[in-house]
């Protein structure tokens, strides 16, 4: 195993950013950079031992800090949606920027994904990692309380991605952190025939802004049954008011679950390259994004251009909008608590 560290460019204020490559026993590579946290490639072998980039990315810090879609990034201090910018805490309001029509969009203008993160690299016996820390200070993006936000990643020996979240805060304040990378098994094309499951007998409808209707909705019956493995592409154009609504899927999943343990929650089979990802999480959601906003207007790693669809995210998280949804599992962190969240993505191949 080994853990590299090169610069990875200069922000606008001339702040120096690194990128860590992680490289396990098997050969399995991990880039990250600490500009937001972000996981510039991912290298997993395929069912002869090929190696492959599995997530879609930029060559370049410039490009991430000046178009990037979320790829790859960690997002806070709220992943997803509060509607219209607004929450209340107490007898206290807050308002957000409304960076995403009238809501509030992964953490503001300037989210934790634009942010440098302290970095520091570590080897365990079983694979190297790499632990990043942030302050967020109070009111800052609008959010009460100084948050102190540490992330770990970390490459197993046994391909596995594992990401680990901890935060707390000095004021009542909300909290839901994800990693938003895209992925494509199949390293080069779109995700259509990826085949999906998502362990999750229900999932959020959205109003026209993508905001939680605040029902929950089973998906039996329905083209956002992923019980069984489904290819993304079957009935992503079935007609639908949420398909419609979504442009695709982008919605968030509720995982079917007894307590706040580890779960399986979602696998994708690849079926040409045989790559399997397999998603576990403490979370109570994903946010299924079928990448319905790429429109081949943006030219990412190896001059790649990225049309629709060329790539999907599963993003462990809260639901969306969960401070203004009292039915919603609850985001609120307490001074004194510790906010503590893991997700892993293994890679193996079939
Ligand atoms: C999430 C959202 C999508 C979109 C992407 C980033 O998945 O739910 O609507 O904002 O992030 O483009």
């Amino acid at each position: 195993m080994s853990i590299s560290k090169q610069v990875f460019g200069k922000t606008d204020h001339r702040e120096s950013v690194d990128l860590y490559t992680l490289t396990n026993h098997q050969g399995m590579t991990a880039k990250i950079t600490n500009y937001g946290g972000t996981i510039v490639s991912l290298e997993t072998p395929d069912r002869d031992g090929r190696l492959g980039d599995v997530v879609l990315g930029f060559d370049n810090l410039g490009d991430y800090i000046e178009k990037s879609p979320y790829f790859g990034c960690l997002v806070g201090r709220f992943a997803n949606r509060i509607a219209n910018g607004k929450f209340t805490l107490g007898s206290v309001d807050y308002t957000l920027a409304q960076n995403d029509g009238p809501n509030s969009l992964h953490g503001g203008l300037q989210g934790f994904d634009k942010r440098i993160w302290l970095a520091e690299s570590f080897e365990a016996p079983n694979g190297p990692g790499l632990i990043l820390r942030y302050q967020s200070l109070n009111a800052e993006e609008g959010y009460p309380g100084n948050l102190n936000i540490q992330v770990t990643y970390m490459l197993t020996n046994d391909n596995e991605l594992r990401v680990a979240y901890a935060a707390s805060t000095d004021q009542t304040t909300v909290v839901n952190l994800t990693n938003h990378s895209y992925f494509n098994l199949a390293v080069a094309g779109d995700v259509l025939n990826h085949e999906l499951t998502i362990h999750a007998s229900n999932y959020t409808p959205v109003d026209e802004s993508l905001i939680p209707t605040g029902k929950l909705q089973a998906v039996k019956n329905t083209p956002f049954d992923f019980t069984c493995a489904t290819t993304i592409g079957s009935r992503i154009h079935a007609e639908d008011e949420q398909l419609k609504i979504g442009g695709g899927f982008d919605h968030n999943y509720v995982l079917d679950r007894a307590d706040d343990e580890m779960v399986h929650a979602a696998e994708v089979y690849e079926p040409v390259s045989g790559r399997l990802l397999s998603v576990y999480t403490t979370q109570p959601g994903v946010q299924f994004y079928s990448g319905n906003f790429l429109d081949g207007s943006i030219t990412g790693k190896k001059n790649r251009v990225y049309h629709r669809r060329s790539g999907f995210c599963l993003e462990t998280q809260h639901y969306p909008d969960s401070p203004n949804q009292s039915d919603f599992p609850s985001t609120v962190l307490e001074p004194g608590e510790k906010y503590s969240q893991q997700t892993i993505f293994a890679f193996t191949t079939r």
